[in-house]
């Protein structure tokens, strides 16, 4: 299986194709990690819209874009986008703002990539895609994690016959919920909201749909621990471990077959367990296991000035950007980041919104 990570990256200038594109929103995030992305994908970068003036011209005399805006309505009807990138926040009441500029950008005749979170509501999610079903338009959401290397390395060890079916799979991020009082305010759930959408592509990706679900929770950080049984007979657990150290790594992933199993370690550490030859039990001198059925061990080497070392490519941004791209330049399906996928993290997001600790609940 050939992974956009095994595959050569062309520079932006050498595309003989490239999107016009329009971009919603000069944050933060956008600026350490999107715009630059560009770099390394078939996009024309043509205006930037943000309500700050000043942030617009600012990012656009860094990224290369002809003009600005303070209103996107204005920008869409002047410029006539083939695509519009959209990283925006939260309004007041903790609504997401990008999908409402999904909206317009879609009724403007665009296709959209956009940042998780992709709404606020399943209902909402489910209105864009009814929404890019009418239009023939795509609606595409950042879901960087399915784009990492090391998680679609996971994804093909899943896959392999030698793997067996997956039976469990596991995965930590550290993540607090608020106490259950407080879940239907879309203010205190804002950064649940924000960060649900990791774990959940991670799930979702390599699992599938998750069945049912419970979960427990500690006040003391709001922490939990979720056991899940997916559609496929695989059984799951999402520790949402809030209260660890900061200085250390975030993620940790592990998925279990038959006889083997495979761990992605801090995003970019993949170690495949292979089926293993067992000595007797009691008896065997040496630990070590013939070389086919060994472990492996994958990480990237930080000496070179490459671009799998490097976070636009290890975090999956620039191979996001480029899936969309190409999906919208050659007419092609979305097969990650789709509204689909968004739709299972929103269950997700539900089930532990409306879930009394303890309680067991088909999603
Ligand atoms: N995938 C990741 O790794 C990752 C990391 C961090 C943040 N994010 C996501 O990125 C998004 C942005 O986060 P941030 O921290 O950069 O936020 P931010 O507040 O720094 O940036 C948002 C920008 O959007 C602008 N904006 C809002 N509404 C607008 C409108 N109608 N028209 C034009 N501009 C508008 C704001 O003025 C602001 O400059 C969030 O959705 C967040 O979840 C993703």
């Amino acid at each position: 299986m050939l992974h956009h990570t095994q595959r050569e990256i062309r520079y932006n200038f050498e595309y003989d194709r490239r999107l016009r594109a329009c971009f919603i929103g000069a944050g933060g995030h956008a600026y350490r990690n999107v715009y630059p992305t560009f770099r390394y994908a078939p996009v024309d970068l043509i205006a930037i819209c943000d309500l700050d003036a000043a942030r617009a011209k600012g990012f656009a005399r860094t990224f290369g874009a002809e003009r600005t805006y303070a209103d996107h309505a204005e920008m869409l009807a002047a410029e006539k986008p083939d695509v519009v990138f959209i990283v925006t926040s939260y309004d007041q009441d903790g609504r997401v703002q990008a999908t409402r500029l999904a909206r317009d950008a879609v009724a403007a005749g665009a296709h959209v990539w956009m940042e998780k979170p992709t709404a606020a509501s399943r209902q909402e999610v489910e209105e864009l895609k009814a929404l890019s079903e009418r239009s023939g338009r795509r609606i595409m959401t950042g879901l960087k994690k399915t784009f990492f290397p090391a998680v679609e390395k996971l994804k093909d060890i899943i896959a392999s016959p030698e793997f067996g079916t997956l039976s469990s799979l596991v995965v930590r991020y550290p993540q607090a919920i608020p106490p259950l009082a407080d879940r239907a305010d879309l203010v205190a759930m804002q950064s649940f909201l924000d960060h649900i959408y990791h774990p959940g592509a991670i799930l979702h990706y390599l699992g599938g749909e998750i069945d049912r679900a419970s979960y427990e929770w500690t006040p003391v950080t709001g922490a939990s621990v979720a056991t899940l049984r997916f559609r496929s007979g695989a059984v799951g657990a999402l520790h949402l471990a809030a209260g660890q150290s900061g200085s250390a790594p975030l993620e940790r992933i592990e998925a279990i077959g038959e006889g083997s199993h495979a761990i992605v370690e801090n995003g970019c550490r993949l170690i495949h367990y292979r089926k293993a030859r067992l000595p007797a039990y009691g008896r065997a001198a040496s630990f070590i296991q013939p070389e086919e059925s060994a472990a492996l061990i994958y990480e990237p080497e930080f000496s070179l000035g490459q671009l799998y070392n490097n976070n636009m490519f290890t975090l999956g941004y620039v191979p996001e950007v480029l899936h969309f791209c190409e999906a919208v330049l050659e007419d092609k399906p979305l097969t990650k980041g789709t509204l689909d996928a968004a739709v299972e993290i929103m269950k997700l997001f539900d089930f532990y919104r409306t879930t009394e600790a303890g309680q067991t609940r088909t999603l």
